[in-house]
């Protein structure tokens, strides 16, 4: 049994930040492997405008794909990303049993990110929650909600720790049984982490909240162990530390999994999942993508 749960985000945060156009069959490929690291939710593709995030267009290819990775590990959850009831209806056509929502703390992000006001956004969440529900795509237990921007917007500066709350709070009482708070920019560190989760848990219990940390700033793992002591026990993180957030300039860097993995592990808490093949994992699709592997852990163990 593992202490933590890891939302493994490559799939879809990691490749979605990647200037070429990755091929479909690389990304089923990555899921395939991915599934038999005993990940417990691999975060599959997004049905966002393709006009926006050309990279993931072919969602609907990969989640038909999918299915029968789907059908034989049921216990993975595959959610995929959605901004609206648009991409609900696709995600549900294509055969999505889960979905995640975004919504940023922020205006100035969530203008830029999804081009609407963030409480248009919540409107938005909320016709998803009543849609999802309707189509018995099951809400509690599939879904994964982002607050972007939980420090700092890249066009505002620094976040209003108020606001953050709330958003996380709105998005709760949507319909979310879990809300992952994302620090899009990767400029937070322990001591903002302390000062915000312990503000956020004042009203809002540890198991409904997950840490999605970047590392542009090397905080990432930092924030993990502190968001850890302070009772958080879900954390994302992407495959060989693919991607970011295109609309966040400078913001390239997720954390990685295996460095999440190593370290949770070394910390004795139990992750649930193998190490040496997400190792190997990293290595291939960097090399499938021709970039360097941002996993720090990943490359000193392929090396030996
Ligand atoms: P918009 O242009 O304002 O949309 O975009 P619209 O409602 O005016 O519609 C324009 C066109 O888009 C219409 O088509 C719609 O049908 C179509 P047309 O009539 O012109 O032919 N459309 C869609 N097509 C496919 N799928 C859809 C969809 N919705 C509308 N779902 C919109 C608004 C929200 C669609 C756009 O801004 C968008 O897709 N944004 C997504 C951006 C995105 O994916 N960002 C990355 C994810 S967030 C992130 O990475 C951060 C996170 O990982 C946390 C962290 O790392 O910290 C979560
Ligand atoms: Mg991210």
């Amino acid at each position: 049994m593992a202490d933590v749960k890891i939302v493994e985000v490559g799939p879809r945060d990691g490749l979605q930040n990647i200037s070429q156009i990755v091929p479909t069959g690389t990304k089923i490929e990555l899921i395939r492997k991915l599934a038999r690291t005993e990940l417990p939710v691999i975060e599959a593709t997004s049905f966002v405008s393709p006009k926006w995030i050309p990279q993931l267009a072919d969602g609907a290819g990969v989640l038909q794909s999918i299915q029968s990775v789907m059908t034989s590990r049921p216990k993975i959850q595959f959610p995929v990303l959605v901004p609206n009831v648009i991409g609900l209806e696709k995600a549900n056509q294509n055969g999505a049993r889960e979905v995640a929502v975004f919504v940023s703390a922020t205006e100035g992000f969530s203008k830029k990110n999804i081009n609407c006001s963030v409480a248009e956004s919540l409107v938005r969440v909320r016709h998803v929650t009543k849609r999802a529900q309707e189509l018995g795509i099951k809400v509690r237990g599939y879904e994964i909600r982002y607050v972007s921007c939980i420090f700092e917007d890249p066009y505002e500066g620094v976040t209003d720790s108020d606001q953050v709350v709330n958003v996380t709070q709105a998005l709760l009482d949507a319909g979310c049984y879990e809300v992952s708070l994302g620090d899009t920019l990767g400029v937070g560190t322990p001591a903002d982490v302390e000062k915000l989760f312990t503000k956020l848990l004042r009203t809002i219990p540890a198991a409904a909240v997950a840490g999605h940390f970047h590392d542009t700033y090397g905080q990432a793992l930092a924030n993990v162990v502190k968001a850890y002591e302070l009772g958080i026990r879900t954390f994302d993180s992407s495959i060989a530390g693919l991607g970011g957030c295109p609309f966040a300039k400078g913001a390239k860097g997720n954390l990685s999994t295996e460095d999440l993995v190593y370290t949770l592990e070394k910390l004795g808490v139990s992750t649930g999942v193998n190490l040496n093949e997400l190792v190997k994992i990293g290595t291939w699709i960097s090399q499938q993508l021709g970039i360097p592997n941002g996993s720090r852990a990943g490359s000193a163990i392929a090396a030996k």
